[in-house]
């Protein structure tokens, strides 16, 4: 039997969206992304190999769950590195809030990347546990480290994985997270741009556009200039959204929550209160805002859309081992 070790990886938001692969085995992007690793959600992995059980085995928040394709993926590759052919014993716990339209999955992969790999006897550099978790899930690899990382998107398995912007940014910003629906996505991410590489007329100038945003993103970040980084932010997630209403079939991931989310946001500005929106692969939007007007913009949308619930955060570390 191998050894059991435990890690945990918290969940990030994309500043430059991830929005299209390559490559959908190896999940090689059309673009390179920027995140922000987020404190408070966060997943707990726990990873054994176990030669007395006949398959791999998982559970999610103590409940036996079918093992996915994904999983399978990072451990197969875990076992080959290894040279290994046991089976895993898997137990995450998620501490992402039920549906806060926060990708689990970025944590989840994050936290399985680094616990399987080094459960086999593995020990890998952070770069590879990146490329590993990559593997899972693409947002994932931006999750093994803390604060800014921007994800080189690369060409290949070997050099598409994400390195640290800015790790330990000494600055005032903060993420509200507004839950407005919390029944499942129609679309999956990886249906939803899988969809948008094949068929949207614009694809070709998001991935234009997309270089020129990890740039001007990278010098707001540098200057500290918040102004910047927002309306970067903003912009590139609507960008991501109208590919979604040019593709065919068109779809759309806002719901009449969202749209009234979006006009809170502008008034707010109007009045001085400086906040941006992104928004996922859901109609859940995500606020960035600074301390100063926090409070203030939270109290203004739950006066708006009584029955949401918002989550605040703000940067968080990189993925560890517990021990
Ligand atoms: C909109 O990482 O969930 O959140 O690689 O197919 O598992 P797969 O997709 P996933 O997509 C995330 C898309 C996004 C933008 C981002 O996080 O960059």
């Amino acid at each position: 039997m191998s050894k059991t070790v435990t890690a945990r990886a918290h969940t990030n938001i994309a500043l430059v969206k991830y929005w299209g692969k390559k490559d959908d085995e190896l999940i090689i992007p059309m673009n390179s992304s920027l995140s922000l690793t987020l404190d408070h959600f966060y997943t707990d992995t726990t990873v054994t190999f176990d030669s007395q059980l006949v398959a791999d085995h998982f559970t999610l928040d103590g409940q036996s769950t079918p093992v996915s394709a994904k999983i399978t993926r990072v451990i197969d590759r875990v076992r080959t590195l290894a040279g290994i052919t046991t089976p895993a014993r898997i137990d995450s716990i998620n501490h992402v809030p039920n549906m806060a339209g926060l990708a689990s999955s970025a944590s989840a992969f994050a936290a399985l990347a680094l616990a399987a790999s080094q459960a086999a006897g593995l020990d890998l550099s952070l770069r590879d546990v990146s490329r590993l978790a990559r593997r899972g899930s693409g947002s994932a690899t931006r999750s093994v480290y803390g604060g800014f990382v921007e994800w080189q998107m690369g060409h290949d398995d070997t050099d598409s994985y994400a390195v640290p912007y800015l790790e330990h940014p000494d600055w005032d910003i903060h993420v509200l997270a507004v839950v407005v629906n919390s029944a499942p996505k129609a679309i999956s991410s990886t249906a939803g741009m899988k969809r948008v590489v094949s068929t949207s007329p614009f694809y070709p100038a998001w991935v234009e556009q997309t270089a020129k945003d990890m740039v001007t993103i990278k010098q707001a970040i540098t200057a500290h200039d918040f102004t910047q980084l927002g309306e970067t932010a903003e912009a590139n997630a609507m960008k991501m959204h109208a590919l979604n209403m040019a593709a065919l079939p068109p779809f759309s991931y806002f719901s009449p929550d969202t749209i009234q989310i979006l006009d809170a946001i502008a008034e707010l500005r109007r009045q001085g209160y400086e906040c941006y929106a992104t928004i996922d692969a859901g109609p859940n939007v995500k606020i960035l805002c600074q301390a100063a007007t926090k409070d203030h913009i939270i109290n203004y949308i739950q006066g708006l859309l009584p029955t949401s619930q918002i989550y605040s955060a703000t940067v968080g570390p990189g993925a560890t081992i517990c021990e």
